[in-house]
Formats: structure tokens, C-alpha cells, sequence
């Protein structure tokens, strides 16, 4: 599915998906139950680049699945694979690709 800039921007992943009929899991709507997790990539490069939030980063990293190096900021870095659907504000400028299972215990 692609989606045009203006659509998305500064609206979470999860509103986005539920608009749409995509159903990822979710549960507190806050960052703070995991339910919400989903695997992350760039469909191009540098197309995955909004910021972690903190409670985002806090229970990724509860939950094993923070990827190492991201607290270093580094702008060529891909971006953390995994987010938190809830979380993840959309800039309008992603170019990613997102899979979920929906199974919480991984994306
Ligand atoms: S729904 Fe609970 S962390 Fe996203």
C-alpha cells in the first residue's frame, strides 16, 4: 500500500493501519504494553529515519528488541528495525516497508 505524504504525516503508524483496515495488534495505545510491535525496513535507502521516542526506546529495549548502536544518533545508520506501531509518528517522508505477526512475542 502506498500512501501519500500529506496523509500520514505526524500520525502514528497504528492510526494509519486501523484506517485502513490493517489489523496490528494493539492494546494500551500508549508505548507501554508492546502489543503494538512491527518489523521496520526502508524500502529505499535512508527511507526509515523517524526518531525513536523515549518510552518507545525504553520498552523496545525491555523487550530485546532495540537494536544495538541506535543510542549513537548516527544520521547513516538504517533506522531501528523494530517500532512500536502506537509510537511511530510518521513524517510524511517514510519509505518503509512494515511486517507484524501480531503474536507478541516477535514481529
Ligand atoms: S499498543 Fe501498547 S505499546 Fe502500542
Amino acid at each position: 500500500m502506498q500512501l501519500e505524504a500529506g496523509a500520514v504525516r505526524n500520525r502514528t503508524l497504528l492510526a494509519i493501519a486501523q484506517e485502513h483496515g490493517i489489523p496490528i495488534l494493539f492494546n494500551c495505545e500508549a508505548g507501554g504494553c508492546g502489543a503494538c510491535v512491527v518489523h521496520v525496513e526502508p524500502a529505499s535507502p535512508g527511507g526509515c529515519r523517524a526518531p525513536l521516542t523515549e518510552d518507545e526506546a525504553f520498552l523496545l529495549d525491555a523487550m530485546g528488541k532495540l537494536d544495538e548502536g541506535l543510542e549513537d544518533d548516527d544520521a547513516s545508520a538504517p533506522g531501528p528495525r523494530f517500532r512500536l506501531a502506537c509510537q511511530y509518528l510518521l513524517s510524511g517522508d517514510d519509505d518503509i516497508v512494515v511486517d507484524f505477526t501480531n503474536d507478541m512475542t516477535g514481529a
